[in-house]
């Protein structure tokens, strides 16, 4: 099985990723990781779902294309020349939400509806405001983070980041993963009570 045959790439995937390149974006998700979401967000009818870190939409993209029609998603970033680009690609869509705010700041302050699938790609809702973000997922959703392979990139001391996070979520007794060398490391995390 060839796994980088991936044939449903989003309609505006290469446009993104040319935006990407003409402002030096260096942190988008690759393919494997956007593959997943839609995957996992197609097994979610109606679904509210959280991207925290829309970077420059990219897991966006996927994330979209796996919503129906009664579904939402609600992405953050602070960065406002992220989320004007975002807005770009995805504002006209109105399931789409797009949120220029301190994602510390908003998960705190939120107080709607849980969300049946978090995308945590940013520093918040990984390495602080962790049991604010899981208390948001509902039970039977899931909550999804990369990047927990060792990049040669890291600054110092971030593996002792990650290896407390991947600790803490497993002792986390309402939650059952899956830790998968694939993509840039994966945990796939499902709440089950
Ligand atoms: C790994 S990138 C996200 C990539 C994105 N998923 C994509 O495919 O393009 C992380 C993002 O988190 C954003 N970020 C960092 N700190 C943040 C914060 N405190 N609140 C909201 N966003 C933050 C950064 O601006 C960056 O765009």
């Amino acid at each position: 099985m060839k796994d980088l045959e991936i044939r449903d790439i989003p309609e505006n995937h290469s446009k993104i990723i040319s935006k990407s390149e003409e402002i030096g974006f260096t942190m988008p998700s690759d393919l494997y990781i956007g593959s997943l979401l839609k995957t996992l967000i197609c097994s979610k009818p109606k679904a509210n779902i959280l991207e925290l870190g829309t970077g420059i939409g990219l897991s966006l993209s996927w994330m979209v294309d796996g919503l129906d029609q009664g579904s939402t998603i609600t992405t953050i970033d602070n960065n406002p020349s992220l989320t004007a680009i975002a807005k770009g690609f995805f504002g006209k869509d109105s399931r789409v939400k797009i949120l220029c705010a301190d994602a510390s700041e908003w998960i705190k302050s939120y107080t709607g509806e849980s969300f049946d699938l978090i995308f945590a790609d940013a520093w918040p809702g990984k390495y602080s405001e962790i049991d604010e973000v899981l208390e948001l997922v509902k039970v039977g959703g899931f909550y999804i983070i990369d990047d927990m392979d060792t990049q040669p990139n890291w600054p110092v001391g971030h593996q002792d980041n990650v290896n407390l996070l991947v600790q803490y979520l497993e002792k986390r007794e309402d939650f059952n993963l899956t830790k998968m060398n694939w993509s840039t490391g994966l945990i796939i995390a499902v709440k089950t009570k």
